[in-house]
């Protein structure tokens, strides 16, 4: 079997990894791709860490028997908790993980030091691999992280903009943010689709960065290096899957890939 043309898996706690996707497809529109979420147990981010381990490797593990030739950690909480363990596990195949897009946002703000908000689920916060990633970054910029619970949610019903989602990030806004921002990192794939709400609440001079985009350079890289880019030119396929098969999910998911 030519590797190849195998499709390139990803995965996420849910249907927030379809922003990774996206840019994925974007690059990439000659791969094939498999999307898996797990929707009927997210969220992810205020669980146990023990716990997402052993989610992310189910995960992973469901793609791995559907012949993927690279695995997508589309989704930041299950990055920290289990990069290490998947990477060893697969070590023969790229698995590519996510994190918040720090580096931009820092190098975006030229000559003063910026106030960058990262906004992600309670567990990517709290992590190791978060504490290193901030300490690269904080001489050069102030560094505020905000715990989002509750916020995937809204993605998950599909409530992408509306009186109770602002209401919500009005509340978190404003208890964690003295003085304004300058730019934000959305750390948590789920909320790159709320995106324009958040614009809209902090005003347009703030600028907003998300982590898709190099996760899908990453990916690119990858594959480019290990011989495994799609030898085919025609448009690839998209297969979206998820533990739930509620009929909400599935119409949400085709409804997300579109946007
Ligand atoms: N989409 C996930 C992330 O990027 C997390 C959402 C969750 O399950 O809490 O962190």
């Amino acid at each position: 079997m030519d590797k190849r043309t195998c499709p390139i898996g990803i995965f996420d706690s849910g249907v927030g990894g379809i922003s990774v996707l996206r840019q994925l497809i974007a690059l990439m529109p000659n791969e094939d791709y498999l999307f898996f979420g797990d929707s009927k147990n997210a969220p992810y981010g205020t669980k146990s860490f023990e716990e997402v381990q052993r989610l992310a490797c189910a995960d992973a593990e469901y793609l791995l028997s559907k012949k993927v030739k690279a695995l997508v950690v589309a989704c930041n909480t299950a990055t920290s908790a289990a990069i290490q363990i998947l990477r060893n596990k697969y070590s023969g195949m790229p698995v590519i993980g996510i994190e918040p897009a720090l580096k931009p946002a820092v190098l975006s703000a030229s000559g003063k030091k910026p106030a960058v908000l990262v906004m992600a689920t309670p567990m990517t916060l709290r992590e190791e691999k978060f504490h290193q990633l901030m300490m690269r970054y904080e001489q050069d910029a102030t560094i505020i992280p905000l715990p989002c619970p509750g916020l995937m949610e809204f993605v998950e019903r599909g409530e992408l903009s509306g009186a109770a989602l602002e209401a919500y990030l009005g509340k978190l806004f404003q208890a964690h943010l003295r003085n304004p921002v300058d730019c934000v990192v959305l750390g948590c794939t789920h909320y790159p689709f709320v995106r324009d709400t958040i614009q809209k609440m902090l005003g347009d001079k703030v600028a907003i960065f998300d982590g898709g985009g190099g996760t899908a350079r990453e990916t690119h890289r990858r594959l480019a290096e290990c011989g495994l880019l799609s030898p085919f030119r025609a448009r690839g396929r998209v297969t979206i899957e998820n533990s739930s098969e509620s009929r909400e999910i599935t119409d949400l998911c085709s409804m997300l890939l579109k946007i």
